[in-house]
């Protein structure tokens, strides 16, 4: 826990005459925090921050965002190296473990996660429960919190070594699971994982191949895929990660914490946007039409918003989505595809709205979402799988922050305050 070491306070004056001081707490890097947990008791009042647009909820090791110069650091590395020189089972191991592997950790990880790939046969049941429109995401909430119901061995969230085990079985496992939604909503029969193959072969393996014919593993769509689980993997205390946060502060299971994350992530403001992206291009068709729908996005009395611009935190270019543009030219290229056409409308788009007065002063730049769906499109993913694949991704950042808070002893159940505007007493 942090203390206030360097002994600097802010002090409160309040109407009535009465001042606090509040300890003012520094990290390693970033904006210091003012510590308000004895406000309550010292002025009987709360603070009010809807949305946490100023609220640090935790301290972290994990992720450090500079929104101002467009940095993302992983355990102090930045996403670009991470992405150019790391695979996503290595970024996984540095999230959990806070250093990149050695040879022979390396090797121990890979083998321990593809050795954990395959589900309890009898969690296949549970899809045949679901209508085959349903959303994948919808398959995904229920699945991964029905693990509880059966990894039984690892839910003591108290034991280091069953956190360990519930973390291996759901980074081996959500790749597979994905997979099983899919082939079930398209009436494919299931494909078991291939241990001779890496993560994200398997993973397309898992999706494309079929029983009736040897399927080849496109190489330039593997490594993209690898890079796309990179940049996925996590981001600081996002909407989902929190939630995952506040759901294990109570103690529950690592399977019905996930299960939050997922259901949180599927919003269209978070992690639902890679899809609302692609809706949003193919409406706008056209080039021509670019204008009316930025001029739409600016309109306060209009609810369309540019999906894949803006976002809480950076108020500069996602450092991901720089990454993105790069692999969407790779991707297209081997695959000369219609794609070009929505990358070409997007770049535009992009053009436009960063030459535009609105976009410019309010700091809305391109997030993660905005090429990603475009790569996953021209990689033959369709659109419902979208925000399933940033759920693959972000479990190992959503069970590294399950796993630094249950190790951080200080940390309580989350429970936060209101500001009543209700009844009186009746
Ligand atoms: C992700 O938190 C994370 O780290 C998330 C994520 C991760 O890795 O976990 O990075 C992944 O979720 C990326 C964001 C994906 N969402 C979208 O692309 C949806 C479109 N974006 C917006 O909904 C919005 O930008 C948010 C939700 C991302 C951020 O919302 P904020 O921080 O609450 O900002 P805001 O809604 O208060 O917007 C500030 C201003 C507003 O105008 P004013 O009220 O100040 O006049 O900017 C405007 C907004 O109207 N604005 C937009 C806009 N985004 C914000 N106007 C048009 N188009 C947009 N996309």
């Amino acid at each position: 826990m942090n203390d206030n070491k360097n002994n600097i306070f802010a002090k409160l004056q309040l109407p009535n005459g009465k001042s606090i001081k509040l300890p003012i707490l520094e990290g390693t890097v970033g904006p210091q925090v003012i510590d308000i947990s004895s406000l309550y008791k010292e002025t009987g009042m709360f603070t009010y921050d809807p949305g946490f647009t100023s609220t640090g909820s935790c301290e972290s090791k994990i992720t450090y965002i500079d929104g101002e110069k467009g940095m993302l650091l992983h355990r102090g590395y930045e996403i670009e190296y991470l992405a150019t020189n790391s695979s996503y089972l290595e970024t996984a191991y540095l999230l959990l473990y806070g250093n990149l592997p050695d040879k022979q950790k390396k090797e121990d990880f890979i083998n321990a996660i593809t050795t954990h790939t395959m589900l309890n046969e009898q969690i296949s049941n549970f899809y045949k429960g679901f209508r085959d429109n349903a959303h994948p995401m919808a398959i995904l909430c229920g699945v991964v919190g029905a693990m509880s119901a059966f990894y039984h061995d690892s839910t003591n969230i108290e034991n280091k070594e069953e956190r360990r085990i519930a973390s291996y079985r759901l980074i081996a496992k959500m790749p597979t699971i994905a997979a099983m939604a899919y082939k079930f909503s398209i009436g494919q029969p299931f494909v078991y994982p291939s241990n001779k193959l890496n993560y994200s072969e398997n993973f397309l393996n898992m999706l494309f191949s079929v029983p009736a014919e040897e399927y080849q593993i496109n190489r330039v769509f593997a490594d993209a895929l690898d890079k796309i689980l990179i940049l996925h993997a996590d981001h600081e205390q996002n909407a989902s990660t929190s939630t995952v946060r506040l759901a294990g502060s109570s103690g529950a299971n690592p399977f019905a914490c996930i299960s939050a994350g997922i259901a949180s992530l599927w919003g269209p403001s978070h992690g639902g946007a890679n899809e609302a992206v692609i809706k949003m291009l193919n409406e706008i068709e056209n080039v021509k039409n670019i204008k009316q729908y930025v001029e739409k996005a600016k309109d306060k009395n209009d609810p369309f918003r540019l999906m894949g611009f803006g976002h809480r935190v950076y108020k500069n270019y996602d450092p991901r989505a720089k990454v993105l543009q790069k692999i969407a030219e790779n991707v297209l290229k081997e695959e000369h595809k219609l794609e070009n056409k929505l990358f070409d409308l997007a770049k535009e788009l992009e053009n436009i709205a960063l030459h535009d007065s609105y976009f410019v002063e309010k700091k809305l730049y391109p997030n993660i979402d905005f090429y990603s769906g475009i790569i996953l499109k021209a990689m033959g993913f369709p659109i419902s799988l979208f925000t399933v694949i940033f759920a693959v991704a972000r479990t190992v950042g959503w069970i590294s922050h399950w796993n630094e808070m249950i190790e951080d002893k200080t940390s309580k159940i989350g429970r936060p305050r209101q500001l009543y505007i209700g009844e009186k007493p009746r």
